[in-house]
This record gives structure tokens, sequence and C-alpha cells, in this order.
């Protein structure tokens, strides 16, 4: 397909993903609802785990995961370059301002920064992530039941198998 018209078509495609999502930013969720309201980002970013809201990774972290999706956590998760560049941008532009930088390195992981393993000291300590139904602290969705809407607040949060304490 010529790469205006392809251009083109995906703009229309994002246009209607965007309006049948626009409950995306949960208004009374308290202080923990992340604006997700990128479709691009939502559809490309959110289909092998849960569209991460940009506010947990600085910029240069988040440069660092769009510059390598190649080779992306075992995965290819490539994109055409105009949508890459589209959610990039996006990203940076609604990027955290905590640095997510260790020892001078962007980290790639919001589940490896300091402020989310204090956030989860507690299930990190019980090892939840053994849990069958966890899996991986990646897994945002397991416990955060409104995580796909950007929603983390305490009262969507439901531990499978039971919060430690
Ligand atoms: C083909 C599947 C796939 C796609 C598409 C994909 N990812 Fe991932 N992503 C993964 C896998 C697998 C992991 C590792 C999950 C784990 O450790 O449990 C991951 C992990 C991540 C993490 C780290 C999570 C953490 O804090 O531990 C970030 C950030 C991330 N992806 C961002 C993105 C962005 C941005 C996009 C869109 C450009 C994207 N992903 C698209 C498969 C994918
Ligand atoms: C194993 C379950 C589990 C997983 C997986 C998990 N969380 Fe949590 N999360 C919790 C629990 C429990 C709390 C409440 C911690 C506390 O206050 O003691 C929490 C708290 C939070 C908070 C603060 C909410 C508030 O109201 O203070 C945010 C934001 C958050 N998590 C984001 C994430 C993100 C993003 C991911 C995925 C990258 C994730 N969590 C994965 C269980 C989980």
């Amino acid at each position: 397909m010529n790469p205006v018209r392809n251009a083109l078509r995906l703009a229309a495609m994002y246009a209607i993903a965007a309006a049948t999502s626009a409950h995306a930013l949960s208004a009374h969720a308290g202080g923990h609802a992340y604006r997700l309201d990128n479709a691009a980002y939502r559809q490309e970013c959110g289909s092998c785990h849960v569209a991460f809201p940009p506010k947990l990774l600085a910029a240069p972290s988040w440069r660092a995961v769009m510059e390598g999706l190649d080779i992306h956590f075992g995965d290819d998760a490539t994109l055409e370059p105009a949508v890459q560049r589209e959610i990039a941008t996006w990203l940076e532009a609604n990027a955290g301002r905590r640095d997510t930088s260790a020892i001078g390195k962007p980290l790639l992981r919001i589940t490896a920064t300091p402020w989310f393993r204090k956030e989860h000291r507690r299930e990190i300590e019980a090892g939840v992530q053994r849990r069958p139904e966890v899996k991986s602290f990646a897994n945002c969705g397991a416990c955060h039941t409104g995580a796909d809407r950007g929603d983390y607040s305490e009262r969507g949060i439901r531990v499978p198998g039971g919060r430690p304490r």
C-alpha cells in the first residue's frame, strides 16, 4: 500500500479506537488514575500486557524501551516507523519526572524502579509472583482490576490468594 494511504488508514483506525475508549480516563478513581488517552499506544502496547501508565517511567526510560522494540523482553514488538514515532513522542511528553535510572542507565522496567519496589514491598517479600494467577509483577491487571483503564486506586486491588500482611 502507498505510505500516505497507509498512514491515513492507520489514523482513521486509531480515531475510531479513541472514540470507543473515551472512558479511558476514569474520573472517579481518586489519586491513582493515570491517563492512557492515546489510541495507538493502547492498541499497540496494550495487546501483550496492559498499556502501562506513562507517568511511571521517566522520558529516558521510555526512549530506551522504544529504541529496543526488536528485542523487547524476549519478544519482537517492532512497529511501523510512523506509529513508533507517534507513540514515542506521546510517551515522552507524558513521562514521569521522577528519575528512573540506575547507575547512569535508564531502567526499562517500572517493576525495577525503587518507587515500585517500595510500594509493593510486602507482595515482593511474600513472593506473590509465584502464585499461578500472578506470574509476574509486570502483570499489573492480576491485582489491579482497573489496570486496563489506568485505574490503580486502592478500591480496585484484589491480590489473587489474598493480600500478604
Ligand atoms: C509481542 C508482545 C509485546 C508487545 C506488542 C509489547 N510488549 Fe512490552 N513486554 C512484553 C513482555 C513479554 C514483557 C515482559 C513481561 C514480564 O516480565 O512479565 C514486556 C514488558 C514491558 C515493560 C516492562 C514491564 C515491567 O515494569 O516489568 C514495558 C515498560 C513495556 N513492556 C512497554 C511496552 C511498550 C511501550 C510497547 C509498545 C511499543 C510494548 N511494551 C509492546 C511483550 C510485549
Ligand atoms: C501481586 C499483585 C500486584 C501486582 C502484580 C501489581 N500490584 Fe500494584 N499494588 C498492589 C498492592 C497490594 C498495592 C497496595 C500496596 C499498599 O498500599 O500496601 C499496590 C499499589 C499500587 C499503586 C499505588 C496505589 C495506591 O492507591 O496507593 C500503584 C500506582 C500500583 N500499585 C501500580 C502497579 C503497576 C503499574 C503494576 C504493574 C507494572 C502493579 N502495580 C502490579 C498489588 C499489585
